[in-house]
């Protein structure tokens, strides 16, 4: 049982983070082949192809050298000597979480670890404590995973329009919508950080703020729950997620935080936890006590709600190398150096008649996503990979295409980019 084994403990170290306490891993910032503050040498560490401009890196992330590299450790260990290696590890899922923590500025025991996006809004749409009368406020939106989870959880779901056209949508307009969806039934507001239907991104703080008010006179049980899916903001927005306001922030660290395949988070508010029932049994030490000797495990945590059994460890551990990378490089500078990127794409994109964007130029993340007049979004798609341009249509029924600067594209892609679509 890999949480109940031996406890290891990160500190943040002058050249980033040291694991202290176990066998040491390589921080990115001491290896002597990676300068986080040359973004030629960020973009080494990623053995994707140079044939191809990455403009869909956010889809399904490749390994930077680090993540791979401790994911290959990891394998190794758990091949040569699966038992000892496991029970050596024990702080694996620790260190992972306290990674998370420093990264989102909140603490490591309100860090669940999951498989994705879809499995961290499975669970908590599946656990939310929902009472007979409340109802769920989400938005037309939101992806299939929001979606799908709460139609499956078979609560009543009203949906809101936040805006008719994406390209003119306001904070103001979108704080607003939400605040008349509020009703006193509302035990759930359902969003997404960034809409990757449109590259919308929304006002999160402001939005809590209005729940945090309409919540005010409540008992816990009555009130708003903030939930949000950020799989397209964790890692290339430069907020920290501890100071949105949300009650519950569910991600996949395998988009735009470039970590293992396959891996994923579910952060909470510390008081916020209580509101969820876990809905797999966890391998936490409360839970395996409950079973053992029938005491309580207690209110809810985040490691009762960690989804128990054994997992593909070596990709999970190496969770903490992917945060690790993005701190070292730095919040901000990620954030920057994407915006940078999504204005040049802007401006071409604004050069080309038959183009129509549709994210608005406000505050956005990393998403662009824009229509070719009499185009087909999927042959405007096929021609740009002719071109050695990846990009992607929106997997909804508004069809649009879809490009993601990030950490692994550069000016020059940039202007390929945009040389290819005129
Ligand atoms: C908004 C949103 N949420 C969730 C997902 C699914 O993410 P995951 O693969 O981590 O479940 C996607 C796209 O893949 C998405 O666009």
């Amino acid at each position: 049982m890999v949480e109940l084994s031996r406890r290891r403990v990160l500190t943040a170290g002058a050249a980033g983070l040291v694991v202290a306490g176990c066998t040491a891993e390589p921080t990115p910032a001491a290896r002597t082949d990676f300068d986080p503050t040359d973004w030629g040498s960020v973009r080494e560490q990623f053995p994707l192809t140079r044939d191809v401009r990455q403009f869909s890196a956010y889809v399904l992330a490749a390994h930077p050298r680090p993540v791979a590299e401790a994911i290959e450790r990891h394998r190794a260990g758990l091949d040569k000597d699966t038992h000892a290696y496991l029970d050596s590890q024990g702080g694996g899922e620790d260190a992972v979480r306290a990674a998370a923590a420093e990264y989102l500025g909140g603490r490591a025991e309100d860090v669940a670890l999951t498989d994705s996006t879809t499995m961290g809004l499975g669970l908590l749409y599946a656990g939310v404590k929902i009472a007979a009368g409340q109802d769920v406020l989400t938005t037309e939106h939101d992806f299939y995973s929001t979606h799908q989870a709460l139609r499956m959880r078979g609560v009543p779901v009203r949906r809101v329009r936040l805006y008719d056209d994406p390209a003119l949508a306001t904070a103001d307009e979108m704080v607003a919508k939400i605040k008349a969806g509020l009703t006193s039934s509302t035990r759930v507001v359902a969003v997404t950080w960034v809409h990757s239907v449109s590259g919308v991104k929304l006002p999160i703080r402001a939005i809590a703020d209005v729940v945090a008010a309409h919540n005010a006179d409540r008992a816990p049980a009555e009130r708003a729950l903030l939930c949000v899916d950020a799989v397209h903001g964790l890692g290339v927005a430069p907020e920290r997620v501890a100071d949105l306001g949300c009650d519950f922030l569910v991600s996949g660290t395998h988009k735009w935080l470039f970590g293992p395949r396959g891996t994923g988070i579910v952060w909470g508010k510390a008081e916020a936890w209580a509101q969820l029932d876990p809905v797999l049994p966890s391998f936490s030490g409360p839970a395996f006590g409950e079973w053992f000797d029938g005491r309580p495990a207690g209110p809810t945590t985040a490691a009762l709600f960690t989804p128990g059994g054994y997992h593909s460890f070596e990709h999970r551990w190496a969770v903490a190398e992917a945060f690790r990378f993005h701190l070292v490089i730095g919040r901000e500078r990620v954030a920057a150096r994407t915006r940078e990127q999504v204005e040049r794409i802007r401006a071409g994109l604004a050069g080309i008649a038959s183009v129509s964007l549709r994210t608005p130029a406000a505050d956005s993340a990393g998403l662009v996503c824009f229509d070719v007049a009499g185009e087909e979004p999927q042959a405007v798609v096929a021609r740009l990979a002719g071109h050695g341009v990846s990009a992607t249509v929106t997997p909804y029924r508004e069809r649009r295409v879809r490009v993601g600067p990030s950490i692994v594209t550069s000016d020059e892609d940039v202007d390929a980019l945009i040389a290819a679509l005129r």
